[in-house]
């Protein structure tokens, strides 16, 4: 018996003592003293797979922004948090909120690894910045960066710490909803505009107010054939690499975090499971260190696509390309551990995956205050602000493009004291926004009406509908517009679509402007009072059939919060519009795509009377009806004096360019100035204009100013298939103005 006791009484000890060591050896992992890199082998040895499929595994808990196949409850995505089979969520707004979803991860799960929460802050969080479109159009870099840095500051405080976001997608489709989301057609300006958004949104990522970007949608998802939403894309490797690829590679440059696969294939494989994509060129030649989240399901979709056989091997397809988190498909949750035990994953591919994970999650500081991002308190004071608003305002401005002005009609004069403001959009906060308008609200959204309200005063602005919600108009909505036209000294018209149709799953086929509308402008252009043209759109829309009716037209684009303060700003002329389209204005639908760095063709359209036999319409004219780079402004500019550094240099050379600009107007205002090259022969085709510079600047009324620009080779250089780059010996052309088309000339030779 004794005996029996004596070894008890020894495993008792041994148990006290294995127990004591236990609860002092250090849970390296919960160590805020040790590094990063510790912190994640430290966890990463205590995972199960499940718990490290959990890490790959991101559930909707919001609102639908995709299709809701399958959508568990609440309770049971809950559940699966306490089971560690979630490690992030998107949709789940709040600082409340997200609070209650992270007590559950932190405290009732077995390894309290926190949750990430992403959301799609695309334009602003409760303040609404303009569309990503309009917001290119004001080539004010620094502008952007405190943009997005505001959207950060606003969506963190809410809980948020990750944003879809900037969409890098370049497109020439103005049928494509999207194309409001984006940075415009150009790839150098769409590089560092992608750049800035980064820096915005993430800073160093060692506060709380900044969040984690995700670069989307990778990649080349803005050439959906036909504008089509979820369309094939099939552009060639010369094209990825020279057009598409540029601004992905800039924000990933720029130290973003994160990178959104796309729902589109590539050379016939879904970007979701493209190992060329993902591994070769992100991972490996990019050397990308963040991770790779899907879009919504496209994981599960890689079987619609023709791709995957089913979601097992959706799931397997998906983690061997190298992408990572699979964003509401749940095929990485439900087979990735079958698949690591069947051998076909290996738990090393697995585990780097996943590493990529808990680093940003470490580097939030997420396992060291779990709450940061959900603090009531600082949410209510950081959002919608008067200085966020202010700067809302103040982006809004520098967003809208003055595209005709004739007779100087703008900006209002004290002679123009009667304002006729026609449009049903004019007075509907509804239409205002766009799909992506993250939290904000329309309720507290200023209207052009509001706006011109706000600053002439009620009694100046007789208003008229003019047409439906619908855009659809009858005699009695045109003759009271009429009636308010004529007793009017200048007639304002909001003209356009709804913001409900910008944005994803709204491809429109005909981007035009309503055939409504067209009626209502013929109307009131016979009553020969000066129109003006405020068109509201999330796209360039065919403008041609309106174009003669109206003596100016200021593209609005969606302009967010603070839009009629803006637009009444620009139309009374207390602020001189500076923007400048990043997208070409088609001539007709028939002419999509249009594009000015396109390439030159074998007969190109000479530009006197030609005969026959060269690349051009029987029934338009080529060019767009405004083009890439245009905007005018309340004081005219002249260009002057274009003068190279050398008209030959060699690979290693830097190629100084002067041009004089003045302002030869009546009014201080700020000019795009604007810098394309030419490669006149080289081993691939070259577009007939390439962007490689520009400057924003600021001319006082009579002003004269000389600006110089510094090309290097980098600059001459293009990609060829595989991605190397070139710089090839050759003749080549410089061109300086204030548009893609106005330009004066000057040739080069490289050596
Ligand atoms: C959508 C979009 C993507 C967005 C994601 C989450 O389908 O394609 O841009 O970030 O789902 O809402």
């Amino acid at each position: 018996m004794k005996k029996i006791t004596a070894i008890v009484c020894c495993i008792a000890i041994f148990t006290c003592s294995l127990a004591q060591t236990k609860s002092t050896e250090k849970i390296i992992y919960k160590d805020a003293k040790a590094t990063i890199d510790q912190r994640i082998g430290d966890l990463l040895k205590r995972m199960t797979i499940e718990e490290k499929a959990g890490q790959l595994n991101q559930l909707n808990g919001g609102l639908f922004t995709g299709p809701a196949a399958n959508d568990a409850g609440q309770k049971t995505k809950m559940q699966q948090v306490r089971d560690g089979k979630v490690g992030s969520f998107l949709n789940v707004l709040g600082a409340k909120e997200t609070k209650a979803v992270q007590k559950i991860a932190v405290e009732e799960s077995r390894l309290g690894i926190p949750i990430l929460f992403g959301f799609d802050v695309i334009h602003g969080y409760r303040t609404i910045f303009p569309i990503p479109l309009a917001e290119a159009c004001s080539w004010d870099l620094k502008q952007a960066e405190i943009n997005s840095s505001i959207a950060a500051k606003e969506a963190s405080s809410a809980g948020i710490n990750w944003t879809f976001a900037p969409m890098c997608d370049i497109t020439n489709d103005p049928r494509w909803g999207r194309i409001m989301e984006g940075i415009g057609e150009d790839p150098y300006y769409g590089s560092l505009l992608s750049a800035a958004r980064v820096k915005g949104l993430q800073g160093n990522l060692n506060d709380v107010e900044h969040i984690l970007a995700c670069v989307k949608h990778f990649a080349a998802y803005g050439a959906v054939e036909a504008g089509r939403e979820y369309n094939q894309v099939d552009v060639s490797r010369v094209q990825l690499w020279n057009k598409y690829l540029p601004p992905y590679k800039a924000a990933v440059d720029a130290g973003a975090a994160t990178v959104m696969n796309s729902f589109n294939v590539f050379e016939g494989v879904p970007a979701s499971g493209n190992k060329y994509l993902v591994t070769d060129i992100l991972l490996n030649k990019w050397k990308f260190k963040g991770f790779v989240v899907s879009d919504w399901a496209s994981f599960g979709e890689q079987i619609n696509h023709g791709y995957a056989a089913d979601r097992k091997d959706a799931a397997l397809k998906a983690i061997q390309a190298g992408s990572m988190m699979d964003m509401e498909s749940k095929v990485i949750i439900d087979y990735l551990p079958q698949l690591v035990k069947e051998g076909k994953i290996s738990v090393a591919q697995v585990d780097k995956a996943v590493a990529r994970i808990l680093y940003y999650k470490f580097k939030l500081g997420l396992f060291d205050d779990p709450y940061k991002f959900s603090n009531e308190e600082r949410e209510s004071k950081t959002l919608f602000t008067e200085a966020n608003r202010n700067e809302a305002k103040k982006a809004a401005r520098s967003s809208i493009v003055l595209l005709k002005n004739n007779n100087n009609v703008l900006p209002l004069t004290s002679s123009s004291k009667k304002v006729a403001l026609i449009g049903y959009y004019a007075k509907s906060k509804d239409d205002m926004f766009d799909f992506w308008i993250g939290n904000g609200t329309a309720d507290n959204a200023i209207t052009i009406y509001d706006g011109l309200k706000n600053k002439l005063g009620e009694s100046a602005i007789s208003y008229a509908q003019g047409y439906n919600a619908d855009a659809t108009t009858n005699e009695k909505l045109i003759n009271d517009a009429v009636q308010s036209a004529n007793n009017a000294d200048v007639v304002l018209v909001n003209i356009g679509i709804s913001g409900k149709m910008a944005g994803e799953d709204r491809a429109l086929a005909n981007p035009v402007i309503p055939e409504g509308q067209v009626q209502l402008l013929k109307a009131l252009q016979k009553t020969g009072k000066p129109i003006v043209a405020i068109v509201t759109a999330g796209r360039p829309l065919i403008l041609t059939q309106i174009n003669d009716l109206v003596s100016s037209i200021a593209y609005c684009w969606i302009l967010g919060t603070e839009t009629g303060n803006a637009i009444a700003d620009v139309v009374t002329g207390a602020y001189n519009p500076s923007a400048k389209t990043v997208v070409s204005f088609p001539y007709a639908v028939g002419q999509i795509p249009v594009y000015y760095n396109h390439f030159n063709t074998n007969r190109p359209t000479p530009t006197d009377d030609f005969g026959n036999w060269y690349s051009r319409y029987r029934d338009i004219p080529n060019d767009p009806l405004y083009p890439f780079g245009f905007g005018l402004s309340y004081t005219t500019y002249k260009y002057s004096d274009l003068r190279l550094s050398s008209n030959t240099i060699s690979k290693t050379d830097k190629l100084n360019v002067k041009i004089t600009v003045s302002n030869t107007g009546k009014v201080d205002g700020e000019e795009v100035v604007q810098l394309y090259i030419r490669d006149i022969t080289a081993s691939i085709v070259r577009p007939v204009k390439e962007l490689k510079a520009f400057q924003k600047i600021f001319l006082k009324a009579g002003e004269t100013k000389e600006l110089s620009f510094t090309l290097t080779g980098k600059d001459l250089s293009f990609y060829d298939a595989d991605g190397n780059i070139k710089l090839e010996a050759g003749a080549f052309r410089i061109f300086v103005g204030s548009n893609s088309r106005d330009v004066l000339e000057q040739n080069f030779t490289l050596k």
